[in-house]
């Protein structure tokens, strides 16, 4: 598509960073460029001096749509997500089975959990787990954990496929995605969040407050230890 003339989205809304004549460290995010005439246009346009930015910027139907409105609106987000601030915030969250959201942590599941042991999830195994909760955790708008909740007799949840993606472990974002699921339980009225550790795993739980009990068994082919942890109300 062509860039509708006028519209100016990108050339406010989006911020800078190389030097544009008239303004020699770039421009800021909402910052109307030095360039752009009072109709809209730019003053640069087939000059050698235009910033290559703007030169690549191609005009797109996602990115200006049908009105300056959207063009606008969907800019000012593309630069909120991309602040260097937001790429480190982390969001935890709930979503539904069988969301565009629950197929990515069926992806991570399936990455982290099961291909390591020659395994992958069957539709039934999916279609099973259709009432469980399902909770994800976002860093920068890329998911990064995940988990699954299910009910169980009296007041226990149980956690299960809990999955960190290789390169985000041990930098805390398990032990907040279990913290943000004890909470939802003991919303839900549980006294008890329990689960089915694998050894090798032991050690995240105990660190969480959670005591091992029972006999050791074997689930999946790995050696498992069951253990839980009362939830505060
Ligand atoms: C196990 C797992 C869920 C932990 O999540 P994580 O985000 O890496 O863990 P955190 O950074 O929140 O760890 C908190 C603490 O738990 C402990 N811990 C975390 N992962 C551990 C592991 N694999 N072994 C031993 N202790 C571990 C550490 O004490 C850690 O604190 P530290 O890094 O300051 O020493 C994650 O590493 C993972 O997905 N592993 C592969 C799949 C798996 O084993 N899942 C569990 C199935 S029961
Ligand atoms: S957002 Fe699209 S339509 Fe608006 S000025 Fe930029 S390229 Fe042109
Ligand atoms: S140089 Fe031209 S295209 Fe680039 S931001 Fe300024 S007005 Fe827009």
């Amino acid at each position: 598509m062509n860039c509708r003339v006028g519209c100016a989205a990108c050339c406010v809304t989006i911020s800078i960073s190389s030097p544009i004549p008239g303004m020699p460290n770039g421009k800021s995010a909402g910052t109307r460029c030095v360039q752009l005439t009072a109709d809209g246009r730019c003053k640069l346009y087939g000059q050698a001096t235009r910033p290559e930015i703007c030169v690549r910027l191609t005009p797109s139907l996602e990115m200006c749509g049908q009105t300056d409105e959207h063009a606008f609106r969907y800019l000012a987000a593309l630069e909120e997500a991309t602040r260097p601030e937001s790429l480190n915030r982390m969001r935890c969250a709930e979503i539904k089975h069988g969301s565009p959201e629950y197929r990515v942590t069926v992806a991570l599941r399936d990455e982290i959990l099961r291909k390591p042991l020659g395994l992958c999830f069957s539709k039934e195994q999916l279609q099973a787990e259709s009432t469980d909760r399902h909770l994800a955790c976002y860093r920068g708008g890329r998911l990064v954990a995940c988990l699954v909740l299910t009910r169980e007799s009296g007041g226990t949840m149980r956690m299960r496929q809990v999955a960190v993606a290789a390169d985000c472990q041990r930098q805390g974002i398990g032990a907040a995605l279990v913290s943000y699921a004890e909470r939802l339980a003991a919303e839900l009225g549980c006294d008890e969040m329990a689960a089915h550790a694998r050894e090798t795993a032991l050690s995240f739980y105990t660190q969480l407050g959670y005591t091992a009990f029972g006999d050791r068994f074997i689930e999946i082919g790995l050696p498992h230890v069951r253990v839980r942890k009362p939830l505060a109300k």
